[in-house]
């Protein structure tokens, strides 16, 4: 398949994930091999009003290409204006989110809102595509609700609107993250479109993504909650698709080193306070199974410093020997 002049064979994607994929994550999948990765969900006021918070997360200095960058809001022309900024600042692939369920968002008639008010979405998606000369993908959801699902018709106009790539959320608004996610509709997209079709949701391992790929056709698979705490898992995901070889999980030895990697990480882009704020929950789904990992989830959670968080961290795998 193809992403605009990105040629992909069955591409195993890293899902936007809002407090989650930051560019220090992003990095740490990258030097485990993963290669297709978006950032978290931005938005289109916040970059147009030019908020340093918003300005910091579209930092894309010194990541590889592809460098898809996620944008959420309502407004068609100030869609098209945060998408300029952000081609500006690096991203080869603008991504619009048309799923996000969460309130604070929705209220705002953004994220899974647009699902209600295809008009509108088809008119975003446009305005984006005439507004940049890099392609424009969407990610979207089943429907607002069981009753509505619109996935297939937004789909087509999507694609007649000069998207290039689709990715379905095989879930709809009122479900959140619950229930199963039903790739029946993936396949109904993918008979429905020419431009790719991405499947996402449930995907928790390599197995489960050969088995979406081979249900629904889609063209290539993206990974969200999988990754938490695994950021190992697009790789070998990518390469069980390609060669049907299941990679070794990593051992505990690799583990600390790669959380010590993304804990440096964090720390050099967010400094100590924030660092080792978001480390916390990293920490504990990295150690999620893991012997005693419940006892130490305490300490890791009332860590206060980089020096306290390096201690547990390493006290944690010292147990596993
Ligand atoms: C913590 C969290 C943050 C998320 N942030 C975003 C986001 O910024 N943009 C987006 O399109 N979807 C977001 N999602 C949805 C995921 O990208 C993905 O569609 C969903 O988790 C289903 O895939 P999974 O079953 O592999 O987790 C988020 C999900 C979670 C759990």
């Amino acid at each position: 398949m193809k992403l605009g002049s990105y040629g992909m064979d069955k591409p195993v994607f890293m899902a936007p994930l809002a407090g989650v994929t930051d560019k220090a994550f992003r990095q740490i999948v990258r030097q485990l091999g993963g290669k297709y990765m978006y950032t978290e969900m931005i938005s289109d006021k916040a970059l147009i009003f030019h908020n340093p918070k918003t300005i910091k997360m579209l930092d894309l200095k010194e990541e590889e290409e592809p460098r898809i960058v996620q944008l959420f809001g309502s407004e068609p022309r100030i869609m098209g204006e945060a998408a300029k900024i952000a081609q500006n600042c690096g991203a080869t692939v603008i991504d619009i989110n048309m799923g996000c369920p969460t309130p604070k968002i929705v209220k705002n008639g953004e994220g899974a809102a647009l699902l209600k008010n295809i008009q509108s979405a088809v008119e975003i998606a446009s305005n984006v595509v005439k507004a940049v000369d890099v392609p424009v993908s969407v990610k979207m959801r089943l429907g607002w609700d069981r009753g509505n699902i619109v996935a297939v018709e937004l789909g087509r106009r999507l694609e007649e609107a000069g998207v290039v790539m689709l990715t379905l959320h095989a879930r709809t608004r009122e479900q959140y993250y619950a229930g199963e996610a039903d790739w029946e509709w993936i396949a109904k997209l993918k008979e429905k479109v020419k431009i790719p079709v991405i499947g996402n949701g449930d995907i928790c391992s390599p197995q489960d993504a050969a088995k979406m790929i081979s249900n629904t056709g889609c063209d290539g698979v993206m990974i969200g909650r999988g990754v938490m705490g695994n950021p190992w898992i697009i790789e070998r995901t990518a390469i069980f698709l390609k060669d049907h070889f299941s990679k070794q999980e990593p051992g505990n030895q690799e583990r600390l080193e790669v959380l010590r990697r993304h804990f440096a990480l964090l720390l050099k882009y967010k400094g100590e306070r924030i660092g080792v704020n978001e480390m916390r929950k990293h920490a504990v789904w990295y150690t999620k199974g893991i012997r005693h990992s419940a006892r130490f989830r305490d300490q890791i959670m009332k860590s206060e410093t980089s020096r306290d968080m390096v201690q547990v961290m390493e006290r944690i795998f010292s147990e596993q020997e």
